[in-house]
Parts: structure tokens; C-alpha cells; sequence
């Protein structure tokens, strides 16, 4: 089926299949290669993108169920002169980006939640990225960047 969704702030027209998800999608037929494929059952988080501004898990999310709607990726983020968000530049400085194949879903939970909590506290950080599995900070480095992110901010 035909369908339009707009993506990153471009309304795209793309023919999608039976079954496809938003992850293949977007990484297959839209060359947009940040949201990763880690376990394509949703269970890592490496896939997370943004669907109406709420994080999703692409891997799981039919692409037609997008139609009409608004997806951002990681690539979306930063704005076009390509200067980093606050919370990507924190991510690099607090040493949050490793091998950074969670990175992407990360960024997108983490820019969900401060969009709706403008300085959330250790818990609601960790409590927001449960569902995003990261085999090599620990996790201390990413909830070290978002306080240097929100007091960036401030
Ligand atoms: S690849 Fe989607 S949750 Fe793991
Ligand atoms: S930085 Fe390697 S999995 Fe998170």
C-alpha cells in the first residue's frame, strides 16, 4: 500500500509491504542506517525511534501502521548545520558513546524524556532507558550525561 509519513520533517511517499516493519523501512529503502538492529524482537532498544514524538521500538512497528504520522531517527536530531544536541554532545564528553551500537536508541528514549521532564532525576533516567540494553557503559556514563546535558541546558 501507498502510504505517507513523514519522517525527520519530510513527508515521504513510500510503497510498503505486508509486513514490513518501520525498522527495514528505514534502514532498507530510506538509506537511514542509525537505528540498529540488535535483536529484531523487541527486547533491545536498538532500534528505538520516535513515532509522534513517543519512543517505539521499529523493529516491531508495522511501517504501514506510520501512515499519516511523524517518525524522527537519530538522524533527525541534530539540527542541519549539524551542530550536536546538548545530549548527544554529553553522551561524547561523558563517555556514554562506547561501541555505540545502542547509542542511537538511547538518544531517542532519553530526547522523549526530556522533552517531557526538563531535569528528570537519576531514577526516572534509569527507569526510562530500561527497555534500551547497553553491553559496555554500565549505564553510569549515560545518566552522567544526561545531568551534564540538562545543566547544559540551564
Ligand atoms: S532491534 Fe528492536 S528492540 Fe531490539
Ligand atoms: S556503547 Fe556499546 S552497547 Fe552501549
Amino acid at each position: 500500500m501507498e502510504i505517507e509519513v513523514t519522517v525527520n520533517g519530510v513527508v515521504r511517499g513510500v510503497e510498503v509491504r505486508p509486513h514490513e516493519t518501520l525498522l527495514a523501512l528505514l534502514r532498507d529503502r530510506l538509506g537511514l542506517r542509525g537505528a540498529k538492529n540488535g535483536c529484531s524482537e523487541g527486547e533491545c532498544g536498538a532500534c528505538t525511534v520516535l513515532l509522534d514524538g513517543a519512543p517505539i521500538d521499529a523493529c516491531i512497528y508495522p511501517a504501514a501502521a506510520c501512515a499519516g504520522r511523524s517518525v524522527t531517527t537519530v538522524e533527525g536530531l541534530a539540527p542541519p548545520d549539524g551542530e550536536l544536541t546538548a545530549l548527544q554532545r554529553a553522551f561524547v564528553d561523558s563517555g556514554a558513546v562506547q561501541c555505540g551500537f545502542c547509542t542511537p536508541g538511547l538518544l531517542m528514549t532519553l530526547h522523549a524524556l526530556l522533552a517531557e521532564r526538563a531535569a528528570p532525576s537519576e531514577a526516572e533516567v534509569r527507569r526510562a532507558i530500561v527497555g534500551n540494553i547497553c553491553r559496555c557503559t554500565g549505564y553510569a556514563h549515560v545518566v552522567d550525561a544526561v545531568a551534564q546535558a540538562v545543566g547544559a541546558r540551564r
